[in-house]
């Protein structure tokens, strides 16, 4: 039992990753490192791809390299994280309300129903084109992104940036993420943590709850912090 546990929070504000949370574009994140592999004839495995959740383009292609024990220039690492966004674009193109993980936008509406302040946590640059795209930007007080961060998780910064600009302590924020490292950001930023989704390891990183999809999840319980007592 972590100490955030064991005393009775007040959460004024949740703060959602993007990716794998709101919408199900880890797969199309995925889809564009496979084509990336495929095109260099590098292996792509699911414990790779597990591990790509959270991280940034950059650091995510070298885990890529290192994986596959490979070595690339400055210039060519430049060449091949452009090439993964152009690819990972025209896949956001099909993207459409079906991509929403379900029940997300109905707990962000309850959430806010009950005067909870939502955020957006996104290690992506991408992210607003993907709220954009749905037309869901406006469920959000504030978002955070890939833009906006020099550290990636599970470096806090991005969480942190959240609750400031959202103007709630780190204490009574709470953090939605399926990434280890985002779980791991959270905890580091003194935030309640909740794993959520299937990615294994969220336990271990240190979740204070493990939500594994929306229906499960009974938001009085929650703000009232007895799901964890
Ligand atoms: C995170 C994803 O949200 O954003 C990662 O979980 C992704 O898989 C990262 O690499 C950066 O995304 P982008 O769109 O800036 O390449
Ligand atoms: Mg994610």
């Amino acid at each position: 039992m972590t100490k955030k546990m064991t005393t009775k929070v007040t959460i004024e504000a949740v703060i959602f990753d993007l990716d794998g949370v709101v919408v199900y574009t880890d797969e199309y994140h995925s889809r564009g490192w496979r084509r990336l592999c495929d095109d260099q004839g590098w292996r792509f495995p699911e414990e790779v791809s597990d591990q790509l959740r959270g991280v940034s383009r950059m650091e995510s292609l070298q885990i890529i390299l290192d994986s596959n024990g490979v070595s690339a220039t400055g210039e060519e690492k430049e060449e091949m994280a452009h090439r993964k966004n152009e690819y990972y674009k025209t896949y956001l193109q099909e993207v459409d309300e079906s991509a929403l993980v379900p029940g997300a936008v109905d707990c962000i509406r309850e959430l806010r129903r009950r005067g909870v302040l939502i955020g957006l946590g996104s290690a992506s640059k991408n992210a607003l084109t993907v709220l954009r795209g749905l037309g869901i930007e406006e469920l959000f007080d504030q978002a955070v992104t890939g833009l906006d961060i020099t550290r990636s998780k599970p470096d806090p910064q991005v969480f942190t940036l959240g609750g400031q600009r959202l103007g709630v302590s780190p204490e009574r924020c709470a953090v939605f993420e399926d990434a280890v490292s985002g779980v791991e950001a959270a905890n580091a930023a003194g935030m309640i943590s909740v794993g959520f989704g299937p990615t294994q390891g969220l336990d271990q990183a240190g979740a204070d709850l493990l939500v594994p999809d929306y229906a499960w999840l009974d938001i009085d319980a929650f703000l009232a912090g007895t799901l964890w007592s």
